[in-house]
């Protein structure tokens, strides 16, 4: 299984964007996480479809765009057209979800459900066939720095079987308080998608602490194949 890395900008300095998109691809990083928040699903307000556009400048990795935003449908294509690569949305803002991930396949862009804490993985049973990636929330959408919930384990657990169970390799995406220290277990669950900003950006060195994450997360990965033969 290949684990891939998705720094999270959120934490970076929003004056020195640039650099802190390059810092993470000098460390590996294979996506950039981008967290769009309204102020009104999540008490938090970030960044909006100028940002992504800006970014879409300079980065020369795939913009991973999680949309933290009531009424998603509204926009969809205006981040699309952005150069968002991936797309995702929750599940609790989004009463039309197969209409929602068509949509946004339809616009060439990769698919995502996010799962809140408190939402059950079944819900995505009836989509499972239409999700390219899934994105499970391992802290209360809004911040950054907040610590991993450990539940969110067992909900990526759950989510790669019921993919499995649908026939689909979709990756799981984990998202929240993700650091080296349990990168190992999340891995170990089935996760595919990392994602960090504070454990990142929050350091001095972005670059090396990309690094790090991914060695944590495949060491982790490497024992688990041993484990099982
Ligand atoms: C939280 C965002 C996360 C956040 C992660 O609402 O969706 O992507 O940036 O931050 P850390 O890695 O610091 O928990
Ligand atoms: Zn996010």
């Amino acid at each position: 299984m290949t684990v891939r890395i998705a720094p999270s900008i959120l934490s970076a300095d929003f004056a020195r964007l640039e650099e802190a998109v390059r810092s993470v691809e000098d460390g590996g990083a294979d996506l950039l996480h981008v967290d769009v928040m309204d102020g009104r699903f999540v008490p938090n307000i970030t960044i909006g479809i100028p940002v992504v556009q800006a970014l879409k400048r300079v980065a020369r990795v795939p913009l991973d765009v999680h949309l933290m935003i009531v009424e998603p449908d509204r926009h969809i294509e205006a981040f699309a057209d952005a150069g968002a690569s991936m797309l995702s949305v929750h599940v609790e803002v989004a009463p039309h979800l197969h209409r929602t991930l068509e949509t946004i396949k339809g616009l060439g862009v990769q698919a995502g459900a996010v799962l809140n804490p408190s939402t059950p993985a079944s819900v995505l049973e009836p989509v499972a066939s239409l999700l390219d990636y899934v994105l499970v929330m391992s802290v209360n959408p809004g911040f950054s720095g907040q610590s991993f919930i450990p539940h969110s384990t067992a909900k990526v657990s759950a989510v790669r079987a019921l993919l499995d169970g649908a026939g689909s390799r979709a990756p799981v995406e984990i998202d929240g308080g993700i650091q080296p220290a349990n990168a190992a277990q999340v891995v170990a669950a089935g996760a595919e998608i990392l994602v960090a900003a504070s454990a990142i950006y929050g350091t001095d060195d972005p670059a090396a602490a990309t690094r790090a994450l991914r060695e944590a997360a495949t060491a982790e990965s490497a024992v688990g194949l041993h484990g099982s033969h």
